[in-house]
């Protein structure tokens, strides 16, 4: 039997991009989105990978779109928590909404991505759980106390279901990528952009394809014994 895989935020970016890795890989793929149903049809025409379509801010939602995916496909056994937002401004003028929009989706999105799964993966002895963070998150970034703080703790949330899964052949780990040729980073003023690019001794964006691979690894066999482990794919922008 195949095994299912779900990544949050799949339909777009580098979500899309660990989808397709998914699937190449072997993986029945369930794609989750938010809102663009539009980006999600042409996604599915494309690559033959269904979407489903919940806000991962609310757990309600998110348990039932999982417990759907698993009646359909059956249990998921790789779950991606890639869905993410930005809301940048300087602090002084970031609004408690733009906080809370950030952490309800980024963090707590997170928790409610991975934790409708995880009593399946215990049951089952068997799970990956592979958690998009950010370079911004180990390095902070002007304009971005909101993301900064929900990357940094997707890196807490992982070295500690780390701990917790390791005796179920569970792991949990994080890619951190850099800035990646995405809309998310092309949302950024040119300036800004072309002066980020001049921090990459690789001297470009990553490619989606690029992050997508890493986490194809971290879901494999091979990385059984990974676990806890952030994976930094940046170019050389930095250094943990
Ligand atoms: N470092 C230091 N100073 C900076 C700065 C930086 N990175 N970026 C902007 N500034 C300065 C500006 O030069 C300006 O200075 P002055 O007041 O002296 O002119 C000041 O900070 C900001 O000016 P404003 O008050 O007018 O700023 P604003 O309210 O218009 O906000 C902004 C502008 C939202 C900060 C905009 O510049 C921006 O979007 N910056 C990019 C932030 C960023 O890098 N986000 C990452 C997005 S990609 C991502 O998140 C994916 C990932 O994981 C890597």
């Amino acid at each position: 039997m195949s095994k299912v895989a779900l990544v949050t935020g799949g339909s777009r970016g580098i979500g899309a991009a660990i989808s397709v890795a998914l699937k190449a890989a072997g993986y029945v793929v369930a794609a989750n989105y938010a809102g663009n149903d539009e980006a999600a049809a042409k996604f599915s025409t494309e690559t033959g990978i269904k979407t489903w379509k919940w806000n991962v801010a609310d757990y309600e939602a998110s348990a039932a779109g999982i417990a759907a995916i698993e009646a359909e496909l059956g249990p998921i056994s790789v779950v991606v928590a890639n869905a993410g937002i930005t809301r940048d401004a300087p602090f002084h003028k970031m609004t408690p909404d733009q906080w809370k929009q950030v952490i309800d989706t980024n963090l707590t999105g997170v928790f409610n991505t991975v934790h409708p799964v995880w009593p399946g993966m215990r049951e089952r002895k068997f799970g990956r759980v592979v958690v998009i963070s950010s370079i911004n998150g180990q390095k902070g970034q002007f304009a971005q106390v909101n993301y900064a703080a929900t990357k940094a703790g997707d890196l807490g949330i992982i070295k500690s279901l780390a701990q917790e899964g390791a005796r179920f052949n569970i792991t949990a780990n994080a890619v951190c990528p850099g800035y990646i040729a995405t809309e998310m980073v092309m949302a950024v003023p040119e300036k800004v952009r072309e002066s980020i690019i001049a921090q990459i001794p690789a001297g470009r964006l990553g490619e989606p394809e690029e992050i997508a691979r890493c986490v194809a690894f971290l879901a494999s066999d091979d990385a059984g014994f990974i676990t806890g482990s952030t994976i930094s794919a940046n170019g050389g922008q930095f250094f943990v």
